[in-house]
């Protein structure tokens, strides 16, 4: 079913929430586009200022320059600078609030649904988390503002203080397995929802893109809610094509009334 938004759209989501047992989320850059980040495919994305090629963890480890690139653009504080959670993650976490989420698997960076109010234990980010940068050699784990901090105005990315050895954000690269309990966790939680709703995501990258049809072929709901078409549109219930933001506070708003009404 794909039609320009409209309150039918809006009110057959938010019925398939109020019915569903477990609710899970799976988000993409798209839902935190409306915080002023910019996702990686729309035009003037991500891919389009750097090249994909520099976050491959070859590329990373044979390159000293790459490193220093990325540690520069680190200092620069320009990816995530003050970023704050959007009317999409409130609606996200207003959802766990009202008691009808089991989790939000998120593709995302940016720590934006943990700042909205999901709970970390809830949230599962199958490509890791830029607040952490970690050793390669030893594991050892820092916080990236502290490293950035103590550091700054180097242009040289520092050493592991423990080991000396070469410091990565605690991000994915291409070419990197995803953290393999995360992952493990969030394709359980994606089998066994009774419904899966795609909030901002092109559904390109795998493993991520295959939550929508673990959930569907386990026979729950699938709703996308995303600017654009994706390869998922046609096993979906129901696709909105609009903004997350609107689009997610609408939902909420339906649900809320008709959980008032049952009250
Ligand atoms: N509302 C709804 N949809 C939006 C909005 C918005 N405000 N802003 C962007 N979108 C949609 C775009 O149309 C696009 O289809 O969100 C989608 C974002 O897709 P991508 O930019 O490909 O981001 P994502 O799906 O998260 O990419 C997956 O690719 O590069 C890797 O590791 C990176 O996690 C990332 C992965
Ligand atoms: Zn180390």
């Amino acid at each position: 079913m794909t039609d320009p938004l409209d309150e039918k759209m809006v009110s057959r989501v938010a019925e398939m929430i109020a019915r569903a047992g477990d609710v899970v989320v799976f988000t993409g850059a798209g839902v935190s586009t409306e915080s002023g980040i910019p996702d990686f495919r729309s035009p003037g994305g991500f891919w389009t200022k750097f090249d994909p090629e520099d976050f491959t963890i070859t590329r990373f480890l044979e390159s000293p320059e790459t490193r220093r690139k990325q540690w520069r653009f680190l200092l620069s504080g320009d990816l995530f600078r003050d970023a704050s959670p959007n009317a999409a993650h409130r609606a996200i976490a207003a959802l766990e609030a009202m008691g009808k989420l089991d989790c939000v698997i998120t593709q995302n960076i940016d720590n934006l649904h943990q700042k909205a109010g999901n709970d970390r234990e809830r949230v599962f980010e199958l490509h890791g988390n830029m607040r952490w940068i970690r050793c390669l050699d030893c594991g050892e784990r820092y916080p990236l503002e502290e490293i950035l901090e103590r550091h700054r105005p180097a242009v040289d990315p520092p050493p592991c203080g423990s080991c000396g050895g070469i410091l990565k954000p605690d991000v994915v690269f291409f070419g990197e397995a995803l953290p393999d309990e995360t992952l493990r966790e969030a394709t359980r939680r994606a089998s066994q929802c009774a419904l899966l709703i795609v909030v901002g995501s092109s559904l390109v990258v795998y493993p991520a893109a295959y939550m929508p049809l673990y959930a569907k072929q386990a026979g729950a709901g699938l709703v996308i809610v995303n600017w654009t078409p994706t390869p998922a549109d046609r096993i979906a219930d129901v696709v909105i094509h609009a903004a997350a933001g609107d689009v997610m506070e609408r939902i909420v708003a339906d649900l809320r009334r008709r959980m008032n009404r049952c009250a």
